[in-house]
């Protein structure tokens, strides 16, 4: 759909943080009946970070917005808007937002948290996207941080080997118009996947007690085999999509920066594109699935590796519990 557009918006910086902890998979192999070919193959992961209990979603959020204003060269106090799209929040409320907000300085800002699960960041990045172009702010942190640890049930094979914490951030800043910067963006809901993907307990609809906590209600369900049949057909469909509708076509891609949830997902949407390994983020090895804080820190390692630089074509895409997707088209702007 046209959109008046009075604005370029663009990232012009990007951070990450992750604990110094591993959890390997022979780490795991004594915690439950798994092994590390199983893991490396079904999944691609061979080890994730994760924090010292007690650590907060705000921690490393805050050292990787810190890291993305340095990269861009903006102080905390010139931000106008921070979102903070996490499912593990420091606490129910108040927004994680506001406690990254005060630990970095950035008094000038307002801010919230949004929900979208693994399509966290996309979503958040779209949000940040509509207030530059509108006007409504110059500067907009999108912060995705998460302690997965938090709600990881370790005694549970199937999805304990998955999930990592750590952080990832972005500055979405108002850019010259010939930077190009976001052209371009798609998000999804369906609600169907409810069932497939959720948290039990300690919502509105079940609040803690001492049987939710007894009856181990307090971490991820998944049914992964039927999640995993609709990423791959969310994924692979919404990054075909958003390619050939801007009149591109793998080739066109610089680099693909797909959310890091299983190694075989990725793979399939890189095939529909025809994409080399080398135009293809991965950072699941080393990082398991970060939900929202897997994108712009695969985004940081990027950079690191000096495989992003201002001009190439990026596009991200994502898929989670809801389910929510989708994708991002932009042309890099950080320096
Ligand atoms: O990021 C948000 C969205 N989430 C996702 O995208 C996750 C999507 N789902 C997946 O990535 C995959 O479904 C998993 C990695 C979670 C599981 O892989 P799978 O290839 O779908 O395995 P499966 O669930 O079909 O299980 C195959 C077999 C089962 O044994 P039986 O029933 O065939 O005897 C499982 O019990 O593998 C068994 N299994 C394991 N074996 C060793 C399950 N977990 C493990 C394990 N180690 N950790």
């Amino acid at each position: 759909m046209a959109s008046r557009m009075l604005h370029t918006a663009g990232i012009t910086g990007v951070g990450m943080s992750f604990p110094e902890r591993r959890l390997t998979n022979a780490d795991l192999e004594k915690m439950v009946d798994t092994d590390d070919a199983w893991i490396v193959e079904r999944t691609g992961i061979r080890e994730r970070r994760l924090v010292e209990p007690g650590t907060g979603a705000s921690h490393h959020g805050a050292l990787a917005a810190r890291q993305a204003l340095e990269h861009a060269g903006v102080t905390a106090a010139e931000v106008d808007l921070i979102i903070v799209p996490t499912v593990t929040p420091d606490m129910v409320f108040p927004a994680t937002a506001c406690i990254i907000q005060h630990e970095i300085g950035a008094v000038n800002a307002w801010g919230f948290d949004l929900e979208g699960a693994c399509s966290g960041f996309i979503f958040a990045l779209q949000n940040a996207r509509a207030q530059v172009e509108a006007g409504h702010a110059k500067r907009v942190l999108v912060i995705g941080t998460e302690i997965m640890s938090s709600i990881t049930d370790y005694g549970d094979r199937n999805s304990c080997i998955l999930f990592g914490d750590g952080a990832g951030a972005v500055l979405v800043e108002r850019i010259e118009p010939e930077r190009v910067g976001i052209i371009d963006a798609i998000n999804r809901v369906d609600g169907v996947g409810i069932r497939f993907l959720h948290q039990k307990a300690g919502g509105s609809v079940m609040p803690a007690s001492a049987e939710t906590v007894a009856n181990n209600l307090h971490t991820v369900y998944q049914e992964g085999r039927d999640v995993y049949k609709f990423a791959v057909k969310g994924m692979a469909g919404v990054t075909a999509e958003i390619v050939e509708r801007n009149g591109m076509t793998g080739a066109d891609v610089d680099l693909f920066v797909p959310h890091q949830a299983n190694i075989r997902i990725i793979e399939a949407a890189q095939q529909r594109l025809g994409l080399p390994d080398s135009k293809v983020m991965i950072t699941i090895d080393r990082f398991g699935n970060t939900t929202s804080a897997s994108i712009p820190s695969a985004l940081r390692v990027a950079c690191d590796e000096g495989r992003l630089r201002e001009g190439h074509n990026v596009v991200l895409c994502a898929f989670g519990a809801g389910f929510t997707w989708g994708a991002c088209l932009m042309r890099w702007a950080a320096r």
